[in-house]
């Protein structure tokens, strides 16, 4: 069986304001190349995905257009200013994918190793009627809700799970929601579960973990090396 082909949006125009440092967080050097690069390789690398369009930080465009020409990531078909938050840049990314694509991925490029395996394991429930697939991670920490200093409650962490990208969405499903204004979702599945779609939740990587200060930076570091 062909397995069905979806195309996908890499957000990669935060600033990285956690992170610090010169260059967007996205041109951090993860083993001596832009950490923007590992997302970029191993997406084009999967046989499911078809076609890539990058938001790039404002100023950056170049320079992603540079670097993909570099890693012969010819599945780029296009380089767009990202917003000033993440869903903005989903949004103008989701309108230069072509109308005939069905199924659409959005990657955090803060997330450099994805694999082939989590985009097949992604896109799979898409054919068994879900509009929306998480990957996610059960919480290995006990949560707790606070209000100030105090401690409110502590919450069943059984019936919790910590999103990760990549997330596989049937693209009219996505174009909908972002339609009708992104809000301040930090994840385009919370939209999709805001007006009543068919989420699904399957389980994501630990190496997915994204990129947010310089001791992720090391420990992603490790794990590239140790493959
Ligand atoms: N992102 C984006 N457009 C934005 C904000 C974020 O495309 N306006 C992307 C980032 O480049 C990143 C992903 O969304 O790959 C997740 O965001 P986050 O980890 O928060 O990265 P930054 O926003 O860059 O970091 P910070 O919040 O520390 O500034
Ligand atoms: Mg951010």
């Amino acid at each position: 069986m062909m397995s069905a082909q979806a195309w996908a949006v890499v957000c990669a125009a935060g600033a990285g304001e956690r992170f610090g440092g010169e260059r967007p967080k996205v041109f951090a050097a993860l083993a001596g190349r832009p950490l923007l690069a590992e997302s970029l390789e191993r997406l084009e690398a999967c046989g499911e995905i078809e076609g890539i369009v990058v938001a790039a930080p404002a100023g950056w465009e170049e320079p992603v257009i540079l670097l993909a020409e570099e890693l012969g990531c010819s599945k780029v078909s296009a380089v767009v200013t990202g917003g000033s938050t993440r869903g903005g840049s989903v949004r103008l990314a989701l309108a230069e994918i072509p109308d005939e694509a069905e199924l659409v991925l959005v990657h955090d490029a803060a997330r450099p190793l994805v694999s082939e395996e989590i985009v097949t394991r992604v896109l799979e429930p898409l054919g068994r009627g879900w509009e929306a697939v998480v990957p996610a991670l059960p919480v290995a920490d006990t949560v707790k809700r606070v209000e100030d200093e105090r401690v409110v409650e502590t919450i069943d962490r059984g019936s919790l799970v910590s999103a990760q990208t990549p997330q596989a969405f049937r693209a009219g499903v996505l174009r909908a929601a972002y339609g009708t204004g992104h809000g301040e979702a930090t994840d385009c599945a919370a939209l999709i579960e805001e007006r009543g779609g068919r989420v699904c939740w399957v389980e994501g990587d630990p190496r997915l973990h994204k990129v947010t200060t310089l001791d992720d930076l090391a420990l992603v570091e490790v794990w590239l090396e140790t493959l």
